[in-house]
């Protein structure tokens, strides 16, 4: 695979670009133009999920872009109403249908079900039976915390190559970023330049990772924007990132950030601007009475 960027080596040797298109909250109609921007611009993965209902427009966005698409590394997560097996191994064939591709590079488990979580170990394990037959490249799990992360490792065979959580400057999971790294699990960081603090119709009393002072000092002297100081922090602490954005100048902004590094006392800096208040819903909450989403066939 080329890429115009760095990859990351995941646990079974797959190399995985170490910065990503998100695509989460991007509207169907939006998605296509995005991903072909981004393509376009140099970026060599996408991050996509069942449950953001824009796969299609992701495999619109790769053909339109006229990249091979073997050149370009595609993850997508399955959602907790295909849990189970079988299911497991039929979302992965909803998918693959819709973004119109054979093999997915990176299929992951997008919540764990806590109060299920024997069905949650029974997707892993239809998984690691797509992993077996080479249908995807690598498995792995999102919002996973380390007592997820243990039971998991208990009970099934292969350990997972990527743990995406929500990650940025006002809430970093110190623990389940050690939790990952003590077992070789790379640590994929949602909303890495803080985007949930900021999202519209969230609250009176967000504040923007954005217009945080000492993101912008840190920014300036770099002569950078805060989000490309952002997404610096966490390739500096080897952390893969997957911002997402449909404006094309901030996709090419945010693609712009391997011509520098931040300094010890300046990650430090933003390492201690965790408030420890998570954006995203509590993992242990997830259900399919309050979550649930039936995922179309394709
Ligand atoms: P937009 O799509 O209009 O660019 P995150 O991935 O951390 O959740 O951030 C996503 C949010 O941040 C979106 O609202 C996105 O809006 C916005 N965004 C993405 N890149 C940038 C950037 N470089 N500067 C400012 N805002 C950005």
């Amino acid at each position: 695979m080329t890429t115009t960027h760095p990859v990351i080596t995941l646990n079974n040797g797959v190399a995985m670009p170490t910065l990503g298109l998100g695509v989460f909250q991007s509207p169907p109609e939006a998605t296509a133009a995005a991903v072909r921007t981004a393509l376009e611009t140099g970026y060599r993965h996408v991050d996509t999920a069942a449950a953001y209902f824009n796969e299609r427009e992701v495999g619109e966005g790769l053909r339109r872009s006229g990249i091979d698409r073997d050149g370009v590394f595609l993850e997508t997560k399955v959602w907790i109403n295909d849990y189970g097996y079988d299911a497991t191994r039929h979302a992965f064939e909803k998918s693959a249908a819709k973004l119109g591709v054979e093999t997915i590079d990176l299929l992951i488990l997008h919540q764990p079900m806590p109060s299920r979580f024997d069905l949650t170990l029974d997707s892993y394990r239809g998984l690691e039976s797509l992993l077996a037959e080479g249908k995807v490249r690598a498995i792995g799990v999102s919002n996973f915390m380390p007592e997820h992360l243990e039971r998991l490792l208990a009970e099934t065979d292969v350990v997972p190559a990527v743990n995406q959580i929500e990650v940025h400057p006002y809430f970093r999971q110190q623990d389940v970023l050690e939790a990952n790294a003590k077992h070789g699990i790379v640590s994929q960081a949602w909303s890495p330049i803080g985007g949930i603090t900021f999202y519209p119709g969230w609250g009176e009393d967000r504040r923007s990772t954005l217009d945080d002072p000492t993101i912008r000092e840190i920014a300036e002297r770099h002569g950078k924007t805060p989000a490309q100081a952002l997404l610096r922090w966490h390739l500096d602490q080897g952390r893969q990132v997957i911002p997402k954005s449909t404006n094309p100048a901030r996709i090419a902004e945010n693609l712009d950030v391997f011509d520098f590094s931040l300094t010890e006392s300046e990650l430090a800096a933003i390492d201690g601007l965790d408030t420890g208040r998570r954006g995203g819903p509590d993992p242990e909450s997830i259900t399919i009475a309050a979550h649930g989403a039936e995922i179309p066939e394709a």
